[in-house]
């Protein structure tokens, strides 16, 4: 079993969710199939697809205009978040700490958390990206975890670039998560490798050792393009 995680970001229609949720229909599969859409699509339901939202408050209620709070989010049937995602960490400003505090409310209302982490192409051509992703995962995971959650390696210079890492550098990446996560008592986590995933190269990807499924964007999107990648993924 994978997991295929679909990241709407801010695309899509209510009308194009529900063809989703209509084509995916009967398809089999093992996988744990997620999308995560924008907030107002939320409250369909498939026999196939869990859904998600792509961000949380770290406030459960209160003067927080504009936001929406994990407990209102598990009210739409919403199983899953992703939290930190880089787009989030670059044009809000999210943090480490703001990240873990969102995870933190996520759990508490029975979300489980996808949290991502990933370096830059500065970081990246600096020799960094290890003792980035490690610390990124160790200051956005909260405290007392004992499971649920799900950390998705997504290298931001590859998001939405049509390129990805080598096999090698996607292996490296994810030992180093698997081992700070048992570090942190977290043996088992899923983690997920996401950026440029599509129906060409997710048997690939998926068959590297410590990846437990994708995060995909624009090729979740379009039934066509989705449904093959959810076959492919074993
Ligand atoms: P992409 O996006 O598949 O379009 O690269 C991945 C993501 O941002 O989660």
């Amino acid at each position: 079993m994978k997991f295929v995680v679909g990241n709407w970001k801010m695309n899509g229609t209510r009308e194009k969710l529900r063809e989703m949720i209509n084509k995916t229909n009967g398809i089999k599969t093992e996988n744990k199939v997620v999308l995560c859409v924008p907030f107002t699509m939320l409250g369909e339901k498939s026999d196939i697809i869990a859904f998600g939202a792509q961000d949380v408050s770290t406030h459960d209620h209160g003067a927080y205009t504009g936001d929406v709070s994990a407990s209102m989010l598990a009210a739409t049937g919403a199983k899953y978040v992703i939290v930190g995602h880089s787009e989030r960490r670059m044009y809000h400003n999210e943090t480490n700490d703001i990240v873990r505090e969102k995870a933190a409310r996520a759990l508490e209302s029975g979300l489980t958390p996808i949290i991502c982490v990933g370096e830059t192409m500065d970081e990246k051509r600096a020799g960094k990206t290890l003792d980035v992703i490690t610390a990124m995962v160790r200051e956005s995971v909260p405290a007392d975890v004992h499971d649920k959650i799900i950390i998705a390696y997504e290298p931001r210079w590859a998001i939405g670039a049509g390129i990805t890492p080598t096999a090698e550098e996607i292996a490296t990446a994810h030992r180093v998560i698997a081992e700070t996560l048992s570090y942190m008592g977290l043996d088992g986590t899923p983690i997920l490798y996401g950026a440029s995933v599509n129906a060409t190269n997710v048997t690939d990807i998926v068959a590297i050792k410590n990846v437990d499924g994708v995060l995909v964007g624009c090729a979740s999107l379009k039934p066509d393009e989705f449904i093959p990648i959810i076959e492919s993924a074993r």
